[in-house]
């Protein structure tokens, strides 16, 4: 992307990046306080690389993990996670690849890259048989990820794949056959539980649900739960639920610590402790092609993202979290309970 971003006053970055410590680690800035939102340094990949080499590296798995990113709901911060986790695992260390596997193709702009028409895609991977190798490309900036973009040809694939073979384990096996080594597959659904997201939860182990803290946060999150049952059932025994992560997260509102704590008493342990703030940043970032790390790598955005990869990376070798990390800022003591409203934010789940 050419040119330096336009940069919108960011208070709520500002405020909440330096009024928490723990989660800036050892990224804070020398000097302690608020800074003007002008005077931070312009957002680049150089600026992530400084960050990053300052940063120790997250432990790699000793198998690939492959990553189902999946709710119905659209507008949760499924492919906002996708990037972006995959974005800091790959920076401390990982090979990571992103498969996009919506239409829309938001995964592959997010990560500046090429998915007009012509471009091999999953859609060629999934309807053609095409092998994987032959569609997956480098993302620009960021060493060791990779993306499988998506093309507006997908959208034809849910209705294609009904009538064809192994309809439902193509993406599976050419993730199979795919000779590269890498540490993480994280892929990106569509919003909807149609074929599309089956092939995802055939190919993965592991289920990550982005939730946004906003009411009817968990509506619908029973018919996910119970399509992850179902393929778990038929067609893939070792697929579970391991990581549910909130996003949009707005320390300010009474409704976003009740949201967050409804989620935790539900799922318990698959609930990562950082939780991803409602930032400006994050939001600005795609347009410019980039993740939030390296768009801005000292942003609230950025660093919670990073935090919750470490989570992820560590959960992924048995280590326990050091939840004094974990603190996005406004966001209330893990287990703390607000005193609830009439109404039971779960009720999507019945
Ligand atoms: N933490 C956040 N803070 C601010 N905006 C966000 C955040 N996470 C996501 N968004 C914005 O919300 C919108 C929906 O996010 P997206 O990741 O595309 O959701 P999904 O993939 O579930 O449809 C996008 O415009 C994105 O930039
Ligand atoms: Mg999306």
């Amino acid at each position: 992307m050419a040119g330096s971003p336009h940069r919108e006053p960011d208070v709520e970055e500002s405020e909440s990046l330096r009024s928490d410590a723990n989660i800036a680690g050892p990224m804070a800035d020398p000097v302690p306080g608020p800074r003007p939102a002008d005077s931070e340094p312009a957002p680049g990949p150089l600026g992530a690389a400084e960050v990053v080499s300052r940063e120790t590296r997250m432990p790699r798995p000793d198998q690939t993990r492959v990553m189902v990113v999946a709710n119905q709901k659209g507008g949760v911060g499924k492919t906002t996670t996708t990037v972006n986790l995959a974005a800091s695992l790959a920076l401390h260390g990982n090979r990571v690849l992103v498969v996009d596997l919506d239409p829309q193709g938001n995964a592959s702009t997010a990560l500046g890259i090429d998915h007009h028409a012509d471009v091999p895609s999953i859609y060629d991977v999934l309807v053609d048989q095409r092998k994987l190798s032959d569609v997956v490309q480098p993302v620009r900036d960021v060493e060791g990820l990779f993306c499988a973009p998506a093309t507006i040809d997908l959208a034809g694939a849910e209705i294609e794949l009904v009538s064809l073979v192994a309809r439902e384990s193509r993406l599976d096996r050419a993730i199979k056959a795919y000779e590269q080594p890498l540490d993480y597959i994280l892929i990106d659904c569509p919003p909807s539980l149609g074929l599309l997201t089956v092939n995802a939860l055939v190919a993965g182990a592991e289920v990550l649900i982005p939730i946004q803290c906003e009411y009817y946060a968990l509506e619908g999150l029973g018919q996910l739960l119970r399509n992850v049952e179902l393929v778990r059932g038929h067609l893939n025994p070792k697929l579970h639920v391991s990581t549910i992560l909130l996003t949009m997260y707005d320390g300010r509102t009474r409704l976003a610590s009740q949201v967050a704590d409804e989620v935790r008493s539900h799922f318990g342990q698959e609930v990562l402790r950082t939780s991803i703030p409602r930032s400006v940043r994050i939001s600005e970032a795609p347009s410019y092609g980039q993740t939030v790390l390296t768009y801005d790598p000292g942003s609230s955005g950025a660093l919670s993202y990073m935090e919750a990869a470490r989570e992820i990376a560590l959960r992924g070798i048995g280590v326990h979290y050091d939840d004094s990390r974990a603190h996005t800022v406004g966001h209330q003591p893990v287990g703390h309970q607000q005193q609830q409203d009439q109404h039971s934010m779960s009720e999507g789940l019945q």
